[in-house]
């Protein structure tokens, strides 16, 4: 059947808005990856589960691939529609469902912003943990189907941790209500959670149960600048030893002359290879006291080279501002990013190991180390020089990744912390999966989408 015809029978079958107006399939056909050449089939906007349900039964009696998209933040091109895939947005579907105080429990539909189920905890007193800085765009659905991370995974974990339930429609057109809110369900296999980080492979995310938590104490954040990466775990331990970390973060020099072209204000810190944000509760004068004396061991031992500790609350949003800014600060340039994990302990001489490869393989470009080594992620943007041809760096930084991710494996980290797999890391994935392992899911996967209907080109290699 042609196009036309198919979305002839689609509009027909469906009653939702679906458009293949250019302007829309190249918005929706992508995400913040720009690798790929957006060419969806077509945008379908669903607005209720039996909507979804009927555009899965479509895909398959046509065998058309379907591509679930939420807020298009994604950097692994995950959402990304270029093989004339229907894309179905979640746009539509953002209404809050309700929210049982006694449960702390918010039920939303998927396309609800990670923004907006924030900015409903803080009304009712309560706290979402989940914080990217993507948070405005992202919804909910994208979070849970790449088991977002975010700066606060050294207190409160992955997003994983705080979804109590799931209303999916499996690539098989099969509605299914997962777990509906327990914290106890000792039932067997938690299919809830083989949906979480599933990149839209196994079905559409409908709706989520989202548990809410006790808002943090006041907290001040505190940057530092190091000569030497390998202090890092020294000052992580002094600072989780006498207190409650909320993040724990790092950027290298070469970030600070991107972040001041959209600070607001000057970075305040003389240059140095390293700079930490440090989060922590601080409630009360002593625990701030302590905060200092610290501060001042660090200083007066030669640890850190200098630092600032928030005074207030418009400081605090200020140093934060300079760690959040690095993703949107480089988003003019074409980057080639890189997101890997390694057991915190092990950060300091895997990162001299990635600077080695770096000074080597890179040393003409313009390469930024940052993200969350608290919990043992690192994010590395490499930006492409004006006298590059898209092509010829895009293949460059390809053939340099089986290096870094030789290294990667040597330390048994992952090729993907939390940005997940999409269609820019799925050559690599044997350098963290086994081949049983990769073996197991894809029949996992079949088990959910038999047709293989749903984001076909994700995840697996091909
Ligand atoms: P999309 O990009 O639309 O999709 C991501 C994947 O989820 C795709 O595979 C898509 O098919 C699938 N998907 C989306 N919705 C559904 C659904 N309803 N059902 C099934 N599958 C679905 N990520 C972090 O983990 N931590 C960070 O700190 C972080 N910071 C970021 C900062 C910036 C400035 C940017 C641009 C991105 C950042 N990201 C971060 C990456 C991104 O925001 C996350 O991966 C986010 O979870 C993606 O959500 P989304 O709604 O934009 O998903
Ligand atoms: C961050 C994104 C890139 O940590 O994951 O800013
Ligand atoms: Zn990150």
């Amino acid at each position: 059947m042609d196009s036309s015809s198919l979305l002839q029978e689609l509009r027909n079958t469906v009653s939702c808005k679906i458009t293949d107006e250019e302007s829309v399939l190249n918005t929706y056909g992508t995400d913040w990856t720009r690798e790929f050449i957006p060419d969806p089939l077509a945008i379908v906007f669903p607005e209720s589960i039996n909507n979804i349900r009927d555009i899965v039964i479509f895909a398959n009696k046509h065998k058309v691939p379907l591509v679930p998209s939420g807020g298009r933040t994604g950097l692994s091109a995950g959402a990304v529609a270029s093989h004339r895939e229907l894309v179905i947005s979640l746009d539509k579907m953002n209404k809050i469902i309700e929210f049982n105080e006694t449960d702390r429990l918010l039920s939303v539909e998927a396309g609800v912003t990670t923004q907006e189920i924030q900015e409903y905890a803080e009304k009712h007193n309560l706290f979402y943990p989940i914080d990217l800085s993507s948070k405005g765009s992202s919804q909910i659905g994208g979070n849970i189907a790449t088991n977002a991370g975010g700066v606060h995974v050294i207190r409160y974990g992955l997003t994983k941790n705080w979804i109590k339930g799931l209303r999916v429609v499996t690539g098989n057109a099969n509605v299914l209500d997962l777990n509906k809110g327990l914290t106890k369900n000792a039932t067997g296999y938690n299919l809830k959670d083989l949906f979480i980080g599933s990149e839209g492979t196994l079905g559409i995310i409908c709706e989520a149960i989202v548990e809410l938590t006790d808002k943090p104490r006041d907290s001040v954040n505190i940057l530092l600048s190091v000569s030497d990466i390998s202090k890092s775990s020294e000052i992580l331990n002094l600072f989780r030893n006498n207190f409650i970390l909320n993040a724990f973060e790092f950027f290298s020099n070469s970030a600070v002359k991107h972040i001041n072209t959209i600070s607001k204000i000057k970075f305040p810190l003389k240059n140095s290879p390293y700079y930490l944000l440090i989060d922590i509760e601080c409630g009360s004068e002593e625990q701030l006291i302590k905060a200092e004396s610290i501060y001042n061991v660090l200083s007066t031992s030669g640890i850190i080279v200098e630092g600032i500790i928030s005074q207030n609350n418009k400081q605090y949003n200020e140093l934060w501002s300079f760690r959040e800014n690095i993703t949107e600060a480089i988003s003019v340039f074409l980057t080639y990013k890189n997101d890997i994990s390694v057991k915190p302990s092990q950060i300091p001489l895997f990162i001299k190991d990635i600077q080695n490869i770096i000074n080597n393989e890179y040393p003409e470009f313009d390469t930024i180390l940052f993200g969350h080594i608290g919990d043992g992620n690192i994010h590395i943007s490499i930006l492409k020089p004006k006298s590059y041809d898209k092509g010829d760096f895009l293949k460059f930084c390809k053939e340099v990744n089986h290096h870094l991710y030789r290294i990667v494996a040597k330390f048994e980290g992952s090729i993907s912390a939390e940005h997940g797999v999409g269609m820019i890391k799925r050559p690599y994935l044997m350098y963290t999966r086994t081949a049983k392992e990769i073996e197991i899911m894809k029949n996992i996967k079949s088990v959910f989408d038999v047709n293989n209907i749903m984001n076909p080109g994700k995840i697996f290699p091909s």
